[in-house]
């Protein structure tokens, strides 16, 4: 596909807008790379204490993942499955954060939405089910990157089913801190008090 690269710059480009570091840095929220887990994401950026602000992050972080899905579908159809992988990708290893990004939970959210509602509405479901049955956010968001190839598969589109996969490979590589807290049973709680490095 002839637009396939240019699409895939663009993407990643707007994957790696840090949205969480730049609202907590405007708002004077605090320097998130020096609390809780140094993650990027809304959950560390809840742990600042601001909801707003995580609740920001996360939509933003979410959204441009889906917009990365709507304008390949727009400008360049047949690319919204590299697309996704790049944004994703943007956003776990931006260039300006010297590739130290985030976990690609809200993004992947946002490319699943824009690759096929079902896929999106799955993903959602057990996320926010996960959540509400652990409370704990990396195991809410790993459990629902593995769903999301399956989603994809059961809608038919072994083409995303392959990059979700991918993508879900990559999110949890990206959780191993969490993995190893996991296991350790340090892992927080959300709206815990314990603070983590890692
Ligand atoms: O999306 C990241 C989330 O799953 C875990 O974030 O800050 O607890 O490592 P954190």
């Amino acid at each position: 596909h002839d637009l396939a690269l240019p699409a895939c710059i663009l993407a990643y480009l707007l994957g790696a807008i840090p949205f969480g570091l730049i609202l907590t840095r405007l708002t004077g929220a605090g320097d998130l790379r020096a609390i809780g887990s140094g993650n990027i994401g809304a959950t560390n950026v809840l742990r600042t204490g601001r909801k707003g602000l995580a609740a920001s992050t996360l939509l933003l972080d979410l959204l441009k993942g889906s917009v990365a899905v709507w304008l390949a579908r727009a400008y360049a159809p047949g690319t919204e499955a590299l697309v996704a992988l790049a944004a994703v990708i943007g956003h776990c290893f931006p260039l300006w954060l010297r590739f130290k990004g985030g976990k690609g939970v809200a993004t992947t959210m946002g490319v699943a939405l824009g690759l096929g509602w079902p896929i999106g509405l799955a993903y959602a479901v057990v996320w926010l089910g996960m959540l509400a049955l652990v409370r704990i956010s990396s195991v809410g968001g790993m459990s629902a990157v593995v769903v999301a190839p399956l989603a994809a598969l059961a809608i038919g589109r072994s083409d995303y089913a392959l990059v979700l996969a991918v993508i879900a490979a990559l999110v949890i590589f990206l959780h191993r801190a969490n993995i190893a807290r996991l296991l350790a049973g340090t892992e927080p709680k959300i709206g815990g008090k314990k603070n983590t490095s890692g």
